[in-house]
């Protein structure tokens, strides 16, 4: 089976990515033709932020998009809200929301860059949900980043990560092999996460592990023929610093 988005690049957009036209509406945000993200995920963010917010205080999220997740993170009230965002036309078209929201600072260009202005050891949780540049990191780039994260955490800090441009692809390479949703995402987390969040420095002890959200029937519906994703359970992972 071979669904979920092939779509990506050869050649890292990175580059220019910054300045790349948005096509958006109230359902979706399409960066240089590419498919980012779409409102039926709305459930989903929702938990994601939850996790990230479970200590409370400093949030770091990564990729504000439709800012679906960011208006889920300000619910749980954060002490500071950091967003940190690549594409210059998605920060303006959240402007309104950025503005009416003070605890939210925002970032701007590629987390890499604009890295070394966090503190060390000053956050309390983290949401990382980017975008991947080029067919190469499409099942990687969240590893880059949450190797180089880890001295910014507070001890007992928590990270989530989203990549469903990968994770559509291979839910649906491993589903042939498990019979329900839980074993397939349990053999997508120790061969394809698990191994590749140790390679990036962090403890077999602090991969506290993933729960596995089911969206709801309307957020099914709502999604129709989504080109990146198409199944009906998503992974939330937990890394807890120590
Ligand atoms: C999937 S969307 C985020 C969706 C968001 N969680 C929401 O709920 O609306 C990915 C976002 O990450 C941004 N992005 C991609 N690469 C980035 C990078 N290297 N640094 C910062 N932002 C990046 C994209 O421009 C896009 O706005």
């Amino acid at each position: 089976m071979n669904s979920g988005y092939h779509d990506l690049p050869k050649n890292s957009i990175r580059e220019t990515w910054s300045g790349k036209e948005v096509d958006s509406s109230s359902d979706f945000l399409r960066i240089d033709g590419h498919p980012v993200m779409e409102r039926w995920e709305t459930p989903y963010m929702e938990k994601l932020a939850q996790t990230a917010c479970r200590n409370g205080g400093v949030i770091l999220e990564v990729g504000l998009g439709m800012a679906i997740s960011a208006a889920a993170i300000q619910k749980c009230n954060p002490s500071k809200h950091i967003i940190i965002e690549l594409n210059q036309q998605v920060i303006e078209e959240q402007k309104a929301f950025i503005s009416s929201h003070p605890s939210i600072e925002i970032l701007s260009g590629d987390w890499r860059d604009v890295f070394d202005q966090l503190e060390d050891s000053s956050l309390d949780g983290v949401l990382y949900d980017t975008y991947p540049m080029s067919k190469e990191e499409q099942h990687v780039h969240q590893f880059a980043f949450i190797e180089k994260v880890r001295p910014k955490l507070k001890p007992n800090a928590i990270l989530t990560y989203c990549n469903l441009t990968s994770l559509g692809v291979l839910y649906s390479q491993y589903s042939v092999k498990g019979e329900t949703a839980n074993e397939t995402w349990n053999l997508i987390w120790n061969e394809t996460q698990k191994p590749q969040l140790v390679e990036a420095g962090w403890s077999e002890m602090e991969i506290e592990g993933f729960d596995v959200f089911s969206l709801p029937q309307e957020a099914i519906v709502a999604r129709g023929d989504c080109q990146y994703y198409s199944h009906d359970t998503c992974l939330v992972p937990k890394v807890v610093k120590m």
